[in-house]
Formats: C-alpha cells, sequence, structure tokens
C-alpha cells in the first residue's frame, strides 16, 4: 500500500506530519504494510517548481494507492496570477485523477458537544454525511473569466454546468452511502432558479427507484442552510453540486464544535482516494503548534478504510481519537473550560499513544 503525502501550506505540513505518526503507528500495531513518500502541492509548489501542480507530484500520485493532503494556500502567493494560485493545485489533482465524489461526514464527538457553537440538544448524536460533486459544476465550468465589455466596464462570469452523467455518478454514491446508514438521502439544489438544479433534481428522482429502500427528499441550499443550524439532526446523507457542498460542508463543520475536526475522502470511480482535511492551510495560527491535527488523523482512518480496506486499523484510530479526548485533551479550536490545552505535536501523540 504506497500512501502519497502531499503537506502542501500553512498548517498543512503540522497538521500531515501529525497524521503520518498515526498511520504509522497503525501500521506497527496492525502490520499493514504501509509505505509512504511526499511531493509538493501549493505553494510550497509554486516556491519550488514555479507552479501549484508540479508533473512529478501528479505522476507520484498516479503511482500511489491512496493520497493523504495537509492544505494549500496562503497570503503570500494572493498576488500570483489566478491560474498560478496554490488552489489551482488542489482543483487540478482532483480534475486529473477524476475524483469526482467528495465525502465529507460531520459527525459530534459527545465530548465536544460543549464546543459546539449550536446549543448541546440540538447537537447531541449528529451524524451527517455530505457529499458533494468535486470535480464540476461552477468551479470547472467553461466560459470563465473576467473581460471589458465594449462600454469599458470589466465583468466577471462563470459556468454553473453538469451533464447527467455527471449527476447520475454523484447520485449514485451517495444512494449507496444512504443504504449503508440512515437509509435517508436530501438533495440539495436551487431548482426555483438554476436550469442546472433542475436537471440535477430529475436526475436524482429518475435514480431513486433502483434504491426503494433510500428515502429521497430534496431541499432548496437556502432552506438547507438554515435547517443546519437549526436542526442539524434531520439530516441523515446530504448530496449536493461542488459550490453548495463546499459552503455547506463548512456550515456543517462548525457543528461538530470546530472544523478542525473534520476530515474528507475524494474518490474516482474506483475508490481510489485523496484525503483531507476540511479545514484550510489557517495561515494566521500555522507554525505555531496551535493546528488541531485531529481532521487530518481522521482523513487518514478514512483512507485506511475507503482505499486500503483497513477497516480494524481506521476504527482503531477513531477510537484512539476518541479516547484523547475523553482524557481531556484539546487543542485551542475545541478547548473549553476545565480542559487541558494541547498543541498539535501533544496531540498527535496523544493518539498514538492510544492506539498503543
Ligand atoms: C475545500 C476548499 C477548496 C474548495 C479550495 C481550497 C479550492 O475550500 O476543499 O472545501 O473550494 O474545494
Ligand atoms: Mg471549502
Amino acid at each position: 500500500m504506497k500512501i502519497l503525502t502531499l503537506p502542501g501550506d500553512g498548517i498543512g505540513p503540522e497538521v500531515t506530519h501529525e497524521a503520518l505518526r498515526v498511520m504509522q503507528a497503525a501500521d506497527r500495531r496492525f502490520g499493514l504494510g504501509l509505505s509512504f513518500s511526499e511531493a509538493l502541492i501549493g505553494g510550497a509548489a509554486i516556491d519550488a517548481h514555479g507552479v501549484p501542480l508540479p508533473e512529478t507530484t501528479l505522476t507520484a500520485a498516479r503511482g500511489a494507492d491512496a493520497i493523504l493532503l495537509g492544505a494549500v494556500g496562503g497570503p503570500r502567493w494572493d498576488g500570483i496570477e489566478r491560474s498560478l494560485r496554490p488552489e489551482r493545485g488542489l482543483l487540478g489533482i482532483r480534475a486529473a485523477l477524476g475524483l469526482f465524489a467528495n465525502l465529507r461526514p460531520a459527525i459530534l464527538y459527545p465530548q465536544l458537544a460543549a464546543a459546539s457553537a449550536l446549543k448541546p440538544e440540538v447537537v447531541a448524536g449528529l451524524d451527517i454525511l455530505i457529499v458533494r460533486e468535486l470535480t464540476g459544476g461552477i468551479y470547472f465550468g467553461e466560459p470563465r473569466g473576467i473581460r471589458v465589455r465594449a462600454d469599458g466596464e470589466r465583468e466577471g462570469f462563470n459556468t454553473d454546468i453538469y451533464s447527467e452523467s455527471e449527476i447520475r455518478r454523484i447520485g449514485r454514491v451517495a444512494f449507496e452511502a444512504a443504504r449503508k446508514r440512515g437509509h435517508r438521502l436530501c438533495s440539495v439544489d436551487k431548482a426555483n432558479v438554476l436550469e442546472v438544479t433542475v436537471l440535477w433534481r430529475e436526475v436524482m428522482e429518475e435514480l431513486a427507484p433502483s434504491y426503494p429502500d433510500v428515502e429521497l427528499t430534496h431541499m432548496y441550499v437556502d432552506n438547507a442552510a438554515m435547517q443546519l443550524v437549526r436542526a442539524p439532526r434531520q439530516f441523515d446523507v446530504v448530496v449536493t453540486g461542488n459550490l453548495f457542498g463546499d459552503i455547506l460542508s463548512d456550515a456543517a463543520a462548525m457543528l461538530t464544535g470546530s472544523i478542525g475536526m473534520l476530515p474528507s475522502a475524494s474518490l474516482d470511480e474506483h475508490g481510489k482516494g485523496l484525503y483531507e482535511p476540511v479545514h484550510g492551510s489557517a495561515p494566521d495560527i500555522a507554525g505555531q503548534g496551535k493546528a488541531n491535527p485531529l481532521a487530518a488523523i481522521l482523513s487518514a482512518a478514512m483512507l485506511l478504510r475507503y482505499s486500503a480496506g483497513m477497516g480494524e486499523a481506521a476504527a482503531a484510530i477513531e477510537l484512539a481519537v476518541g479516547q484523547v479526548l475523553d482524557a481531556g485533551l484539546r487543542t485551542a479550536d475545541i478547548h473549553t473550560a476545565g480542559m487541558q490545552l494541547a498543541d498539535t505535536t501533544a496531540m498527535g501523540e496523544a493518539v498514538c499513544a492510544a492506539l498503543g
């Protein structure tokens, strides 16, 4: 099992380092036979090679069985031309590897109920899976750009476009996921305004008869945003397009106490995947040992489960995270009164120790 790590920028390297140590600890305990290599992406790649996704990185990614990514971007590269920004590296690798299915579970660890922005009784037991389409929609649609009109005024434009096969394949992933969970799927769109999502809704409806055990509902994205913070436990699996999924998954993250807790998997048709914490590069706290490595560590657990079929090791990592939280260890983002403040390294070490 060849695992490529792409630490990236900001807090990416710090949290990836802890996730790597946890995978090595799991490897020792379970004899998984993992091998690791590392490559550059994002701003780190721009600094070294002038591009956010060097060919060498793409080759290494194609040769790996799974990829663990930290985060990309930061103010240092904000001035760079749009097509060479760090984020392009991330969007580029998702597209190049066909990683269309982005799974973002938002689970509330009961130990963190007090850290949630919502009342404990609203979020207790929260367990949502957001399935975000990741290689289509407005993030990739053409034409796009900023142009100058004949009258001299500038205008920016993007294209929100989905083919029915793109909708169908993400729909299937979501129905299958719902089947393994609570058997409820909510498809989020803006079908009252956007034609692209009228088609989205139609295709979801066409799929439904193949999954009679799953209850399909639809919700407009504005209402979904409200429902997520009003009564989030009404959701089991949510499926939506690239843009809405980006936004709703950040909102769902905060329900769990901190975006520092949220892992994600981005899978291709064959289950090969790139795993990354949902949080970004957080340049404001980079290099200070303040970052929460648990989202990266939980992403590593997802990697072992989905791309390596090592469910037992994945469950052991998730259990170890629970034990560390039980013991009262907290990074700053999830710290509440009476808990022990831990830095990034201490948190990673504690998970390794709990893993045995
Ligand atoms: C995410 C991020 C990325 C996205 C950015 C960094 C390009 O926000 O993974 O949610 O928009 O997909
Ligand atoms: Mg995002």
